[in-house]
């Protein structure tokens, strides 16, 4: 079982995307263990996005990022890192097949919809970052009970 990071950015929230994007993962059978919105600092962006410090499209992913809270999620489930990654389609959502949800609901590069772990390492590294080891929880479905 893998627990991934998952964004949901100001684009998202602006344009009251929160739920069908959430409904896509759970539709999918992954399981939510996390979830809160959160003010993102410079710090923070800066941190997360630390790989991208010397393009030249930094500036515009700092004040992108900081337009409204973002909202947070841990996700669970066999395989969390690719399946999610795959649901989620190509950065660039111009090159995002459609039924992704970045080829869905995005059309420019600045405006991605959502952010996805791309290792399970990365994953490991950016769910202490967002959560910081607190509120994430372990439950069981009752279905997988039952199962
Ligand atoms: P994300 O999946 O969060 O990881 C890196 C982010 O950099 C990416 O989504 C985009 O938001 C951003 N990004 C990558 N390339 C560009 C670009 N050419 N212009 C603006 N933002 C970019």
């Amino acid at each position: 079982m893998q627990t991934t990071l998952i964004l949901l950015k100001p684009d998202t929230v602006e344009r009251g995307l929160i739920g069908q994007v959430i409904s896509r993962l759970e539709n999918k059978g992954l399981t939510l263990v996390g979830l809160k919105m959160m003010q993102l600092d410079d710090a923070i962006i800066n941190e997360h996005y630390d790989f991208l410090a010397d393009k030249p499209f930094f500036p515009s992913i700092q004040s992108y990022m900081k337009r409204t809270p973002v909202v947070a999620m841990a996700v669970r489930g066999k395989n969390a890192v690719t399946t999610v990654r795959s649901l989620t389609g190509a950065t660039n959502p111009s090159e995002a097949l459609p039924g992704s949800i970045r080829g869905d609901f995005g059309l420019t590069i600045d405006g991605n919809i959502i952010h996805a772990s791309d290792s399970e390492e990365t994953a490991k590294t950016e769910l202490n970052r967002f959560f910081g080891g607190k509120d994430i929880f372990d439950y069981t479905k009752m279905i997988e009970e039952i199962l």
